[in-house]
């Protein structure tokens, strides 16, 4: 890895609302929090590096393993380190009934499979085996189980929710085999594990999201990784985040065919409305994670014999080049990737846990990262209301 250091300045659009106490920078837009080597973005060119690897070379060449190792661990494994670390991730394949039992019993009321992953997660937080040990190393096993956790969840709450017994992993398969081998019961074939593996690798970290710096904020605290990582899924939730790949993939639902595209989008803009899937805080230019993934979108689609969806999202991405590009908004990763999780049967409330089962990694590394620069997370916030106000007895008030 090189080990020069470039000067870089970050080019803040950043919303400023005046305020009697002071300028506020709205929504933390462009605000360094930390220095960090996991990941880079480059949103005005749409570049995005992974501890300086260019993320087109990982997706061509690497698996999600190989990956994640990278970002947990600074450097890309040598032969006998990916083996060591596939089966470190293989033996952490279980969970404590206990663990089980919550994210099953979630899945039989139907909660969204995203609210029985904060609650597997703070519930496998009570069975670590040595909660008071916040060393580095421990986080670092930590972060391992935790990967291995979340795929064996979402399958579970999957299961659960539809009155389906439970398949137990594998630990002879790959992260990204052994997640659908447990959702669907029956070994996946090539094409729909690179879909899963690919989608992982594109996931696995970026930079300071909102539920990234969810997770610094807890970890900031001193609180355990596993209630930091519950925050990081309670923030990923929301549809401004992760929740905009399920989105747009009900977008492409209700166009239902190629020809209809052009007038849903131009109707919903007119409307003053969002395209889900489109515009990025950092990203001024094309997402490369939405480049990347969408010609493996054209593959699956070609694979399953279904290309609607892609067609479909064609029509609209010409639209949205056309009408949103000058606004330097362009499609992102959730654009595609819905319709792959669509093609391989995943139902839609299973998509941001999906993301959220790659992105485990970066929260955790990202969570590590920030312990060795550590200080608490404590802004401010301009008060404008009275002061003084005197109390009226109950009885008193109007
Ligand atoms: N469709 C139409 N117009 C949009 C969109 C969109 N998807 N996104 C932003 N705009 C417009 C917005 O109306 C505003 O226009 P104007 O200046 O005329 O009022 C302008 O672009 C700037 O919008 P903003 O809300 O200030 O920008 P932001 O940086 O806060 O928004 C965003 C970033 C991702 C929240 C936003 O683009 C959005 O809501 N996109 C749709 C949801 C989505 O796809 N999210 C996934 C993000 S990528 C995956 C991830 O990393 O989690």
């Amino acid at each position: 890895m090189s080990e020069e250091v470039k000067e870089v300045k970050i080019e803040t659009s950043g919303k400023v609302i005046q305020s009697p106490c002071g300028p506020i920078i709205h929504g933390l837009e462009d605000v360094l929090v930390k220095t960090t080597t996991i990941s880079d973005i480059d949103g005005k060119n749409g570049i995005l590096w992974y501890r300086g690897y260019r993320i087109d070379e990982l997706a061509k060449y690497s698996t999600f393993e190989e990956v994640a190792y990278l970002i947990l661990y600074g450097k890309l494994p040598n032969r006998k380190e990916l083996e060591d670390f596939k089966a470190l991730l293989a033996s952490y394949r279980d969970l404590p009934n206990e663990v089980y039992s919550v994210v099953t019993t979630l899945g039989k009321v139907k909660a969204h499979p995203m609210l029985a992953l904060e609650a597997g997660v703070a519930a496998l937080g009570a069975f670590d085996e040595n909660p008071n040990d916040y060393s580095k190393e421990a986080n670092l096993r930590r972060a391992i189980k935790l990967t291995s956790a979340l795929p064996i969840m979402i399958a579970a709450h999957y299961r659960a929710s539809r009155g389906l017994d439970l398949v137990k992993p594998r630990k002879d398969l790959s992260h990204a085999a052994n997640f659908l081998y447990m959702m669907f019961g029956k070994e996946p074939d090539e094409t729909s594990t690179k879909a899963i593996d690919l989608y992982l690798v594109l996931h696995i970290d970026h930079e300071v999201p909102a539920s990234t710096f969810a997770t610094l904020v807890a970890i900031s605290t001193w609180t355990d990784l596993y209630s930091a990582i519950a925050a990081g899924i309670a923030t990923l939730k929301g549809p401004l985040h992760g929740g905009a790949n399920e989105a747009a993939m009900k977008q492409y639902l209700e166009i239902g065919k190629p020809e209809n595209a052009r007038a849903y989008v131009e109707k919903l803009l007119a409307e003053g409305k969002r395209l889900m899937g489109v515009g990025h805080r950092v990203y001024k230019a094309y997402d490369p994670r939405a480049r990347i993934y969408k010609e493996l979108v054209r593959q699956l689609s070609e694979a399953k014999g279904d290309m609607t969806w892609y067609r479909i999202a064609e029509e609209v991405e010409k639209v949205v080049l056309e009408k949103l590009a000058p606004k330097k908004l362009y499609p992102n990763i959730d654009f595609w990737s819905g319709i792959a999780m669509y093609l391989l049967g995943i139902p839609y409330e299973y998509y941001t846990p999906i993301f959220a089962m790659s992105r485990v990694v970066g929260w955790t590394a990202h969570a590590i990262e920030y312990l060795d620069q550590h200080r608490l997370f404590r802004p401010r916030a301009c008060y404008v209301g009275p002061h003084d106000v005197p109390y009226v007895p109950i009885d008193k008030r109007q």
